[in-house]
């Protein structure tokens, strides 16, 4: 058998596999994994004041159709969706990149830009530079422990906020990367990811930032200032590196931050 036929061969073998597995597994699949019990336990340890947290339970409302769908079929199902306007003027929707599997750390933005429309690929302009360094900087990256998504897969016309429609239509795709890829944290970059995934539609950023939240009722979450932000208004910088330190003592819960 050549190489490319063997390949196609595993494809199949591991698609039917995970069909399987799916099968067995309750529609939002649990994690029981004691690193994640270890997260937890840190979540409650860190230092927040318990009516800063906030539960927020989300997974179970994915729709079957999706909830059923592996990352590979999820991605080709953005890569064609008409679920709102936003695609009319795409050139290529950006579902997201980086390590797939547990990632330590699921980074979300706003949308892509004009950089991430033309190469599909999320957070590839100046923010995304950035971002790239303020991972570095606790030990992350895209090409080893973290995955990168945004709000919405498709660019909002002169890189405008998306409307409530726009991520209302594209919510359940990251709602189902979350569940498919199972990120021991969360950290939202910007409004329109802390504002969503916290639930709490009308905050601030300098209300969000600074507090931990648990997605879910399970994965913790740190909300920050957007990069593009940042390097608008340096000033920023200090509350952002509060924030990343805050998220490195819970994926890390053995070095005191
Ligand atoms: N800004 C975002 O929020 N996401 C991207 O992918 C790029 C810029």
């Amino acid at each position: 058998m050549n190489t490319k036929k063997a390949l196609t061969e595993l494809n199949n073998i591991m698609d039917l596999y995970e069909g399987v597995l799916r099968k067995k597994l309750p529609v939002k699949p649990k994690k029981i994994d004691f690193s994640q019990e270890k997260v937890k336990e840190k979540a409650k340890d860190t230092a927040v004041k318990k009516e800063e947290r906030h539960v927020h339970s989300t997974l179970n409302t994915i729709p079957e159709d999706f909830s059923q769908m592996s990352l590979e079929k999820l991605g080709a199902y953005v890569n064609s969706c008409t679920r709102c306007s936003l695609c009319s003027q795409r050139t290529h929707a950006v579902f997201g990149e980086g390590c797939a599997i547990h990632p330590k750390v699921m980074v979300i933005g706003e949308g892509p830009g004009e950089k991430e429309d033309l190469t599909g690929r999320p957070f590839v302009g100046p923010a995304g530079e950035y971002l790239d360094k303020w991972l570095k900087a606790i030990g992350l990256s895209r090409e080893t422990n973290t995955y990168i998504a945004n709000v919405v897969k498709c660019r909002p016309p002169q890189n405008r906020d998306p409307e409530m429609g726009e991520k209302e239509a594209c919510k359940v795709f990251l709602y189902q990367q979350i569940a498919l890829i199972m990120p021991t944290a969360i950290l939202c970059v910007g409004k329109p990811a802390s504002t969503l995934l916290t639930g709490l539609e009308d905050s601030t950023m300098a209300s969000l930032r600074g507090k931990l939240f648990l997605f879910d009722s399970s994965i913790p979450v740190i909300c920050t200032y957007h990069p593009a932000a940042v390097l608008r208004n340096m000033e920023l910088k200090r509350p952002v590196w509060e924030d990343l330190k805050r998220l490195s003592s819970i994926i890390n819960p053995q070095i005191r931050g």
